[in-house]
């Protein structure tokens, strides 16, 4: 009664003001009761019975779509380009509707729900209402349920619980508590990420699947039945917050041999009929119980699970479900001759349920799955780097999208539809989330189909460039056109390049202040720059450099760069002026003289005067120095014309033909430019390798700015480019590398933390995914390197650390995508050519993270730059921060994202680990009504991190794990409801109601 009461007055779940919690307070201790609209039975209790004393077979029908992949994903959906691959989803999902219908009996399970949100649009109001009814009996579950099944090793954590929670919350509105999946199902993914389990376990799944992992992993865990295990998927999260029971499919996810009856299959379909000769029932039913039992040898319980299903299939269910109905149906009736084998129709989480009901304790496992092979030979290691133009852009895209969803947020509802038309961030939302399927930002795809990928994130940032203009107008108060340059890396920029007098607005998505280099195309010699008090800006001009002028080809015509720092405010904007004041050509300002040092208050490098290349490094204020040679090399990508393996180099693996990479010079062409804003030695290595070695005035980093490509085929040789960092760190054998953008995880040189490695290949079985950072380090000094993409990277001998930049392959590794790894465009038909940054800096181990942390925040979002032609209009607002005040160093602002008219999501992310740091590894205290300059928060509930449940009625299977006692959670008393506590790597998330002050 008292629920009622209260609910009346603002959604459940919801902390109103202080008078009303302490009334609340008293009662909050009942249990809550779903507001229950249905008395469905789907979940945990629509599973069928199982026989307590036989070996239960949980067949699990199942069609594997991948979100693009041959086709993309339109193609995919409709059905469209058979000759590339036959493959339609929206008969699958037809033909399986239909099927399900026919007997009550029958199960499905549907991931992808990119896919399936698409079929839903279109299907009329009475079969919407079919769907439904099978959702809530059961029937039909959904698992997974993100956009896609993101890839694991390439992805960064925050656009991978963007796609989750997008997937998520079209399942949770359109069909409610029973469209909630309770089990991850990652089945295809090369490769699994420790973060992942640790994202999916917040995310409240009970479990999760997968198919791929090594084969020499697997064989040790077929012999010691640890196929199904408990996973701690974070050093730092109190367990079991990021505690995930993880299984592994018997067969990949294939069906097991013989028994697929796909129409893209040809194993016999039973022939049940004793009057005709080719009767096969009684060797249908030898064949399975053999494999049911030799199955049954290698995990715990008597429950064992077969996927019947894979790529694209039940196009024609009723092929598979007839087969099946009878397969069920002659296997069970042998139970009358004493077989103790029962075979039912079953899901993921029914399967997950009974290992649960065992009641037994599990391995624990607390590193990750890479790298992944699937022979001696066959490294899955070079998907890691592939495509690094598409990485890069995935990433910058996610950037934008992020300063989009805030925008969207701070300038009110005048963002979509404003002076500039109409806008949204939905549309880029959806590539984004598309961009995370693992044949996509993992560069695993067709040629077309990557060019697909991009032009959806092109166009989803056009509209957003729309809501941005919008959204900057309402800010500023004043509505100038606004001009985007997203080719600033390759010094284009039109407006830049031609003006005598602009603006450009610096928007920094982080919730900290921040500090930024920019570099702008220009063609006068001289200009002012002034802030947003109108004071005038330390700023210089410098020539294009030769190998931007030759990267950026016609697109560009600037023959200077004007250099200086902005500094911005948290989640805000601020703005600086640009005047020219002198035309022509610069004073020559480059010497071609390397000189041996370069220096500023914080870091001194210095370089070898013999063949121009880094020697060393110092950090000035810890009077640290390590030496530090580095030079570009390519491996000799193997054809597969090899004694040990036919295995070539491909999309997905890495194969080189020799454990010595070639070097690409052993010195150094150099130019020197040397301002008082930052200096830099430009150093050429060869026609197709570059690099700016680049020290910021005021930068505690280091920055190399590499440029690569086209890479000459000419040879016939396919190349993998990397670049090595030779120091004198003695790092016996270990290096660090991140998982999606978070925790780190320790490596160590041809060694597995939880098998015996035979390692067979020496380069590529010691490679790992970087995705934001990897380091190297002793007792003294840590050497760090920030990335501004996924690459993948190793440390072979000791002291040193290389980081794949970029491929191009001549054979294809024969996993599927029929196409040599070789990317040319239009601008690039000789090959493309990529640039990137690494950010080095050396510290203290006890003391880098706070370095690391937050220069790999500030590169993964870093600030928007948008331009107006012409002087300020005197009623522009110039600057505008949507914080009271700045976040502490720990706390990230993951998310603030416009969820429905009146409330926006946000998310608040401790970034350190319990570890790391002496000074940011502290609960943090954050106040949600004093967040917020332009916000008033009135009202504010939490939820569980992909934000489908409401964190209070979040419960999860609890699962024993064999090696320790489970730590109980404390629980943390939180001082009011605006109060939030962050400890060490939590994510919080938070749906506020808020009103525009
Ligand atoms: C789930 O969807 C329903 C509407 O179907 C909505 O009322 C509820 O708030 C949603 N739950 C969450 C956690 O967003
Ligand atoms: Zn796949």
């Amino acid at each position: 009664m008292i629920f009622s009461l209260f609910s009346n007055m603002a959604a459940r779940h919801e902390c109103l003001s202080v008078g009303l919690l302490l009334i609340f307070s008293g009662v909050l201790s009942f249990p809550v009761g779903q507001d229950t609209k249905q008395s469905a039975t789907c979940g945990y209790e629509s599973c069928h019975a199982t026989k307590p004393n036989m070996l239960n077979v949980h067949l699990v029908p199942h069609t594997h779509d991948d979100v693009g992949w041959l086709k993309t994903v339109d193609q995919y959906y409709y059905g469209d380009r058979n000759d590339i691959q036959h493959a339609g989803v929206q008969y699958i999902l037809d033909s399986v509707v239909d099927q399900l219908l026919k007997n009550p009996d029958r199960r499905f399970i549907y991931v992808e729900t990119a896919f399936f949100y698409r079929w839903w649009k279109q299907q009329s109001s009475g079969m919407q209402q079919t769907v439904k009814q099978l959702v809530n009996e059961g029937r039909l579950e959904f698992v997974n349920g993100g956009w896609c099944m993101s890839d694991e090793a390439t992805t960064h954590y925050s656009a991978v619980i963007d796609q989750m929670t997008m997937g998520l919350r079209f399942l949770n509105e359109t069909f409610g508590p029973c469209g909630r999946p309770r089990v991850a199902w990652h089945i295809d993914p090369f490769g699994h990420a420790r973060e992942h389990a640790s994202m999916f376990a917040q995310m409240g799944y009970d479990g999760l699947f997968f198919g791929r992992l090594d084969y020499q992993d697997r064989d040790r865990r077929m012999k010691d039945k640890e196929q199904e295990l408990l996973w701690r998927a974070s050093d730092t999260l109190t367990p079991p917050m990021a505690d995930l029971f993880t299984g592994i499919l018997p067969n990949g996810y294939n069906p097991p041999e013989g028994f697929c009856w796909d129409q893209s299959c040809s194993d016999p379909p039973i022939r049940d009929d004793p009057d005709l000769e080719d009767y096969n029932v009684d060797d249908v039913v030898k064949r399975f119980l053999a494999i049911a039992s030799s199955q049954a040898k290698v995990y715990k319980t008597n429950h064992i699970i077969m996927t019947m299903g894979s790529d694209f299939q039940y196009e024609n269910a009723n092929l598979w479900y007839k087969n099946l109905d009878k397969l069920i149906h002659y296997v069970n009736a042998q139970q009358t001759n004493g077989s103790r084998v029962n075979v039912l129709y079953s899901t993921p989480s029914c399967y997950l349920q009974e290992l649960h009901r065992a009641n037994l304790s599990w391995a624990l496992k607390t590193d990750d799955f890479f790298p992944y092979a699937d022979n001696a030979h066959h490294f899955w290691t070079g998907y890691f780097t592939s495509r690094p133009a598409l990485k890069r852009y995935e990433r910058i895209s996610n950037s934008n999208l992020q300063a989009c969803n805030q925008l969207e947020v701070l300038g009110g509802p005048g963002s979509r539809r404003g002076l500039f038309g109409e806008g949204d961030s939905q549309t880029m939302k959806k590539a984004m989330a598309v961009a995370q399927h693992h044949d996509a930002v993992s560069g695993t795809e067709k040629q077309h189909v990557a060019n697909d990928y991009a032009r959806k994130l092109a166009n989803g940032w056009q509209r957003c460039q729309v809501l941005v203009s919008n959204s900057l107008a309402a800010l500023t108060g004043v509505s100038a056109e606004r001009i985007y340059c997203d080719n600033l890396n390759i010094s284009v920029c039109p407006l830049t390049e031609s003006s005598k007098k602009f603006s450009v607005n610096v928007y920094n998505p982080l919730a900290r202040p921040v500090t930024w280099p920019v570099s702008l195309p220009v063609n006068g010699s001289a200009y002012t720059v002034s802030d947003a008090q109108g004071k005038s800006v330390d700023c210089q001009v410098v020539p294009v450099s030769q190998a931007t002028q030759n990267v950026r080809r016609s697109q560009g015509f600037a023959i200077n760069e004007l250099v200086f720092q902005v500094q911005a405010p948290p989640l805000g904007y601020t703005t600086y002026s640009v005047s020219l004041r002198q035309d022509g050509p610069p004073p020559a300002a480059t010497h071609h003289r390397t000189p041996t040092v370069i220096q500023n208050k914080f870091l001194k490098v210095t370089f070898d005067p013999d063949t121009n290349l880094l020697s060393s490094l110092s950090n000035l204020e810890t009077k640290q120095t390590i030496k530090l040679a580095q030079n570009f090399y390519w491996y000799n990508a193997s054809d597969g014309n090899n004694v040990d393996s036919k295995q070539p180099s491909g999309a997905y693996i890495f194969r080189p033909n020799s454990s010595t990479p070639f070097i690409i010079s052993r010195t150094a062409k150099t130019e020197t430019v040397q301002t008082s804003v930052m200096q830099e030695v430009r150093q050429w290595f060869a026609p197709w390798v570059s690099q700016v070695v680049r020290l910021y005035t005021d930068s505690r980093d280091l920055e190399l700015e590499w440029t690569v490509g086209p890479l000459p085929i000419d040879d016939n040789l396919g190349k993998e480019v990397i670049t090595r960092l030779d120091t004198s760190i003695k790092t016996s054998e270990m290096f660090y590398t991140d998982s999606n953008g978070r925790e780190v995880l320790q490596r160590k040189k041809d060694f597995r933390p939880t098998w015996h490695l035979k390692q067979s290949e020496p380069i590529a079985g010691n490679y790992y995914p970087i995705n934001s950072r990897a380091f190297i380090k002793d007792d003294e000094d840590q050497l760090t390197v920030v990335t501004d993409r996924s690459q993948g990277g190793g440390s072979i001998q000791n002291g040193s650390l290389e980081i794949m930049l970029h491929r191009r392959l001549l054979y294809d590794d024969v996993r599927g995508v029929a196409e040599p790894l070789n990317e040319t465009s239009s601008i690039f038909p000789d090959g493309l050519v990529v640039r990137g940054r690494l950010l080095l800096s050396l510290d203290r181990p006890s003391t880098a993270a706070d370095t690391h942390r937050p220069l790999a925040e500030q590169v993964v979002l870093q600030p928007l730059l948008t331009f107006t032609d012409g002087g300020l209009n005197p009623n522009t607002q110039l600057e505008f921060s949507g914080l009271q005040a700045a976040l502490p160093p720990a706390v990230h602002l993951l998310t603030l994202t416009q969820w429905d008219k009146d409330s926006v999501l946000l998310r608040l992310e401790h970034q350190f680990q319990s570890w790391e740091s002496k000074l940011n590894s502290q609960p943090v205290t954050i106040n949600l009504q004093k967040l917020f300059s332009t916000l008033d928060v009135l009202g504010v509930s939490e939820l569980n991190l992909s934000a489908n449940q409401w964190k209070d009625e979040m419960t999860r299977f609890d699962w024993t794990p064999q090696t320790d006692q489970k730590p109980l959670l404390k629980m943390v008393r939180e001082p009011s409801v605006w109060e939030v506590t962050l400890r060490p790597m939590e994510i919080r998330t938070f749906l506020l109601r808020v009103s525009l002050k």
